[in-house]
């Protein structure tokens, strides 16, 4: 059984749908969700699937605590669905080409600092993109920069606002992430 551990900081609902995809499927299960928000969506998210959190600070992340409980985890694969902090190197060198995240957009457009969340669907929609769509990819000391895994794309052109595009770029990553997981994990 291949060991998964997902940090996220918001809502979950991309972690909600990795656990429950993995509990109808044997490769994986998901063995915690780490965040740095206690009152985060995905806590609650977690706790109905008797999955268990590991709060932490945003010292704990970067002065080496939070690495020693992922070390207890030993997870075959670390993944990222909307986690906001900046991922710590110790972690990245520790568990080389094993931590993967998702990016609501086609990097490298629309990437990089402060490019997260609606930032991203407004920019998409500010500059009339005629599609968006998502990323995944493994995290380096560079962030959004690391090698790319999969992207799916849509068409925005019927949109005229922001949300409606998060909602088709949600629909892409419930989709396409647990399958990548599990692909991941298979090779
Ligand atoms: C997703 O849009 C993902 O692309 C980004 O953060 C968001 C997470 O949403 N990294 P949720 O918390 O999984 O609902």
């Amino acid at each position: 059984m291949k060991k998964l551990l997902i940090f996220a900081s918001g809502s979950g609902s991309n972690a909600e749908n990795i656990i429950r995809y993995f509990r109808q499927r044997q490769p994986a299960s998901v063995q915690a969700v780490f965040t740095n928000k206690a009152d985060a969506g995905v806590v609650a998210k977690a706790e109905a699937f008797g999955i268990p959190s590991v709060v932490f600070s945003k010292d704990e992340l970067n002065d080496g605590s939070v690495l020693k409980k992922v070390e207890q985890f030993s997870p075959d694969l670390i993944v990222l669905a909307g986690f906001l902090l900046k991922f710590p190197s110790d972690i990245i060198e520790a568990f080389p080409h094993k931590v993967i995240n998702i990016h609501p957009a086609l990097l490298p457009k629309f990437g990089g600092k402060g490019m997260y969340g609606m930032n991203v669907h407004k920019a998409v929609l500010e500059q009339s993109e005629t599609e968006t769509g998502i990323t995944i990819h493994y995290i380096d000391e560079h962030y959004d920069e690391g090698a790319t895994i999969f992207q799916a794309s849509v068409p925005v052109t019927d949109c005229v606002s922001a949300e409606e595009i998060a909602l088709k770029v949600l629909a892409l990553e419930h989709e396409h992430f647990p399958k990548i997981i599990e692909k991941i994990l298979s090779e």
